[in-house]
């Protein structure tokens, strides 16, 4: 495993230099695609970039919520399925006109969106 100096990881690399506070993936696998997860997921962009949350190239590079696309995880009949960490809340049925209730209850609030709380994932603490 190659290792690289600090400074150029964070050259190549400017995530790993950034203030990211949380992340939040919207499932684009085959089921929530089919309940327009995609909706959702622009959705998700265009409300944190508002709300300068959004990092990266749709949002700025100061911007404190990164978004991702992963597959499935298991609430493909429930989708689509929105997972926020650390917080290891994953929710269902996330639609376009929910975006915003999640980021500014859960994203700035820190408040869990119940009436959409699918499951909470218990986190370990890693150590160094
Ligand atoms: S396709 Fe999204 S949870 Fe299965």
């Amino acid at each position: 495993m190659p290792t690289l100096d600090p400074e150029i990881l964070h050259q190549k690399c400017p995530v790993t230099a950034a203030n990211i506070q949380r992340q939040v993936f919207v499932c684009t696998g085959v089921s929530c695609s089919n309940n327009n997860s995609q909706a959702t997921l622009e959705k998700f962009w265009e409300v944190l970039k508002e709300k300068g949350l959004l990092y990266g190239k749709r949002g700025s590079l100061d911007g404190t919520v990164i978004v991702t696309t992963c597959g499935s995880v298991g609430l493909c009949a429930a989708g689509p399925a929105v997972l926020v960490y650390p917080d290891g809340v994953w929710y269902y049925g996330v639609m376009p006109e929910d975006v915003e209730e999640i980021a500014e209850k859960h994203l700035i609030q820190g408040k869990v969106v119940d009436h959409l709380l699918a499951m909470r994932v218990s986190i370990g603490r890693l150590q160094h």
